[in-house]
């Protein structure tokens, strides 16, 4: 299985041309390494980037034909088929854009948006109707790991995964192609803190029992690691075989900490 290696933007950069400096920063030196055939240029994993809304055209745009894929950071749950929603960007319109991805139920939408199982599973059906691929993110927040409830509350995030099953059961044969889920607890982002290996490990196994259980073809089910990944500890999440990659924020903002990332994947 190759890894996944996935830098979310979130806000960032603010200025167009910063985001033009990374996006060349991050090719040149892919061009570099395969020019040095060093690992990177085996494309042992896939890269991903996901900037803000505002910029995914021109991102994604960029990015055609070279190693790295683009996501947007969320959809709307509507279309604009069902209505005027001011503000949201489409899955037609992110489909539009080139971009192959979309992030879905990142924490801080969940925590500033609200953002229910109910609306994720709408999501998810805009998002595959579009023929965009999913990274489902989950994640217990500090109470709730501090509760020993970090499972009980996955099992309910993932259960959208199987109200989609319910509503398109066709779809089953497909979705471990385009479903990729990122477990991101809450309490390691941006923080520094991370858990350890051995916690992240079984929370994996967990995650990918419980997937498998609701169809047989999702039992491979992709999962990374997200909260605080950053070129020092990058090594030591790769080589757990549960762990199947990683969702990165700050450190997706420098080139030569987001390939670090990668190479040790
Ligand atoms: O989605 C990834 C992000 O939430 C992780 O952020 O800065 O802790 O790598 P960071």
């Amino acid at each position: 299985m190759k890894a996944w290696v996935i830098g979310n933007w979130k806000q960032n950069p603010a200025a167009s041309q910063d985001v033009d400096t990374l996006l060349e920063s991050l090719l040149t030196a892919i061009d570099d390494g395969a020019k040095a055939s060093t690992e990177l240029s085996n494309s042992h994993c896939n890269l991903m980037v996901a900037p803000s809304c505002i910029h995914l055209a021109a991102v994604s745009t960029r990015l055609k034909g070279t190693p790295i894929l683009c996501a947007a950071q969320n959809i709307s749950a509507h279309s604009a088929s069902t209505g005027a929603y001011t503000g949201d960007c489409s899955a037609q319109q992110v489909a539009d854009t080139g971009a192959m991805w979309t992030l879905l139920g990142h924490s801080e939408r969940r925590q500033y948006h609200q953002e229910s199982n109910e609306c994720l599973l709408q999501k998810m059906t805009h998002a595959l109707a579009q023929e965009l691929g999913v990274v489902l993110c989950i994640g217990e927040t500090q109470t709730q790991y501090d509760a020993n409830q970090t499972l009980e509350v996955i099992d309910g995030q993932l259960s959208v995964i199987k109200d989609l099953l319910v509503q398109q059961p066709d779809i089953a044969a497909s979705l471990s192609d385009r479903l990729i889920i990122a477990y991101e607890p809450v309490w390691a982002i941006g923080t520094g803190k991370v858990p350890t290996v051995t916690e992240v490990s079984k929370t994996h196994q967990h995650i990918k029992q419980t997937v498998a259980g609701f169809a047989d073809s999702l039992n491979e089910m992709t999962v990374l690691y997200g909260g605080s990944v950053n070129a020092d500890n990058a090594d030591s999440f790769a080589a757990d075989s549960m762990i199947n990659g990683a969702l990165v924020g700050g450190a997706s903002l420098k080139a030569e900490s987001f390939l670090a990332i990668a190479n040790a994947f």
